[in-house]
C-alpha cells in the first residue's frame, strides 16, 4: 500500500512538473535539464542530461494520440504496396474504393556496384575525415525510386507512398559516403544531400505534376497520407515537408507515418517539421540500424523529427510498445548497442517489400 502511495506521490510530481514545462524553460536559459529529478543543471547521481528543446517531453503535442490499430492495419500495407509496380492490390486491402491515380518511377541515388570501389571510396572517405584529401564522391550507378498516389473520394483519403533503394548494403554505405552534403530547406534547416537529391529527381520526374493534380482538386475534408519504409520513409518525409511549405496541403490534415526511416535532415528542420506537422510518427523496430543513420555527429549533423515509436522487442498485435517522448534523445532506440539488420526488413512481423510484391496476400 505504502510503495502505491509513493509512487502515486512521485507520478504526479512527475505529471505536474512535467506539464508545467520545466524542460524547454531550462534549455531556454541555457542549462540543461535532468528527467530523473526534473531539475535543470549538473547534478550529481543524475545519469542522463537533456541539451536540446525537441528533446524535451514538454515540447511534443500530446493531442494527438498514437493510434497503433491505424498503424499496422493501414499504413503498413500502404508502405507495401509501394513495393510492387502495380500497388492496387495493397491499397484496396486498406481501401476497397479507392483508385490508383499514377505511379512514378525514376532512377533515383546513387549507387556503388563493385567491391573495389566500396573499399576505395571508404578509404578516400576516411582519409578525408582526418583532413588528408579532400574527397567528393561522384554519383557512379543508378537504382530506382518509385511512389504511387492514390485518391479514395469515399474515405476521403489521399494516399502517397515511396520505395527507394532495395540493396541495404549499399543504402548504408551511401548514407555514410555522402554524410557531408546538405540542401537548404528555405529558410528552416537543410535535409541531407543524398536524400534531398533522391526526392528531387522523383519529385521533378512527375510527381509533383501528379500531386498538383491531385490536390488541385477540391480537396475539402480529405487528409493526406504519406507513408514508406527505409528510403522510402526518408521519401515520405521530405515530400510532406515540400508539400506544406509550397503551400499545396493542409499539415493540420497530413498523417506521415514511416517506418525505419534514417535521419533525414538537421536540428533546424527538425524543429520546423515539429511545429508543422501534428501527426507524424516513426516507426522502429527494436534493433533496426537505418534509424540511426546518418549519425547524429560529424560535420553534418542530423537530427530526427518527431515522433518516434519503439517496439523494443516484438511487433506482434498485443507487443509493448513506447511513444517515446524525445525527438533524438539518449532514449528509446537511442539506447541500442547492438543492431539487427533483419529487424530493418520486418515491420509488424512481414518482410514489408515481399509482401507487398505479392499483393499484400
Ligand atoms: C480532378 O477533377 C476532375 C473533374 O472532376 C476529374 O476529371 C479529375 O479526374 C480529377 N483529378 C484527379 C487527379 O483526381
Ligand atoms: C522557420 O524559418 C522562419 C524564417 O527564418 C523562422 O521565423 C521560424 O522560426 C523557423 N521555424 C522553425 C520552427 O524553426
Ligand atoms: C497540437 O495538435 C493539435 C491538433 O492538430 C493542434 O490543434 C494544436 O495547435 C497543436 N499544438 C501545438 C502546441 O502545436
Amino acid at each position: 500500500m505504502q510503495i502505491l502511495e509513493v509512487s502515486i506521490y512521485f507520478f504526479s510530481i512527475f505529471h505536474l512538473s512535467s506539464s508545467s514545462g520545466t524542460c524547454s524553460k531550462c534549455i531556454q536559459r541555457g542549462e540543461v535539464y535532468c528527467p530523473m529529478f526534473d531539475r535543470c543543471g549538473i547534478l550529481p547521481f543524475c545519469l542522463r542530461w537533456i541539451d536540446k528543446l525537441l528533446n524535451c517531453p514538454d515540447t511534443r503535442n500530446i493531442s494527438v494520440q498514437y493510434d497503433e490499430q491505424f498503424t499496422r492495419n493501414k499504413m503498413m500495407p500502404l508502405a507495401a504496396a509501394a513495393y510492387s509496380d502495380d500497388p492496387l492490390p495493397c491499397m484496396r486491402k486498406v481501401l476497397p474504393n479507392i483508385r490508383l491515380v499514377n505511379t512514378y518511377s525514376v532512377s533515383c541515388s546513387y549507387e556503388t556496384d563493385s567491391l573495389i570501389h566500396i573499399t576505395t571510396s571508404w578509404v578516400a572517405y576516411l582519409l578525408d575525415r582526418i583532413n588528408w584529401i579532400d574527397y567528393n564522391p561522384p554519383p557512379i550507378f543508378h537504382s530506382d525510386c518509385f511512389a504511387y498516389i492514390g485518391i479514395d473520394d469515399v474515405e476521403k483519403v489521399i494516399v502517397m507512398g515511396f520505395r527507394g533503394t532495395e540493396g541495404l548494403f549499399q543504402l548504408l554505405e551511401q548514407m555514410l559516403q555522402y554524410h557531408r552534403g546538405r540542401k537548404q530547406f528555405f529558410d528552416n534547416g537543410s535535409i541531407y544531400e543524398y536524400f534531398y537529391n533522391a526526392f528531387n529527381l522523383l519529385w521533378t520526374g512527375g510527381f509533383e505534376k501528379g500531386t498538383r493534380d491531385v490536390l488541385g482538386n477540391s480537396t475539402d475534408g480529405y487528409e493526406l497520407w504519406l507513408t514508406g519504409l527505409s528510403l522510402g520513409g526518408a521519401l515520405a518525409s521530405v515530400t510532406s515537408s515540400y508539400i506544406a511549405k509550397l503551400n499545396l496541403f493542409s499539415p493540420s490534415r497530413t498523417k506521415l507515418i514511416t517506418f525505419g526511416q534514417p535521419r533525414v535532415s538537421d536540428y533546424d528542420h527538425a524543429a520546423w517539421h515539429d511545429s508543422t506537422f501534428p501527426y507524424s510518427f516513426r516507426i522502429i523496430n527494436g534493433r533496426d540500424p537505418v534509424p540511426h543513420l546518418p549519425p547524429k555527429i560529424g560535420p553534418l549533423a542530423l537530427f530526427h523529427h518527431g515522433t518516434e515509436v519503439w517496439y523494443p522487442t516484438e511487433m506482434w498485435p498485443l507487443s509493448n510498445y513506447k511513444v517515446c517522448k524525445e525527438a533524438d534523445g539518449d532514449y528509446c532506440s537511442n539506447t541500442i548497442m547492438l543492431y539487427n539488420i533483419m529487424d530493418h526488413v520486418y515491420y509488424f512481423e512481414v518482410d514489408v517489400g515481399e509482401w507487398g510484391k505479392l499483393g499484400c496476400k
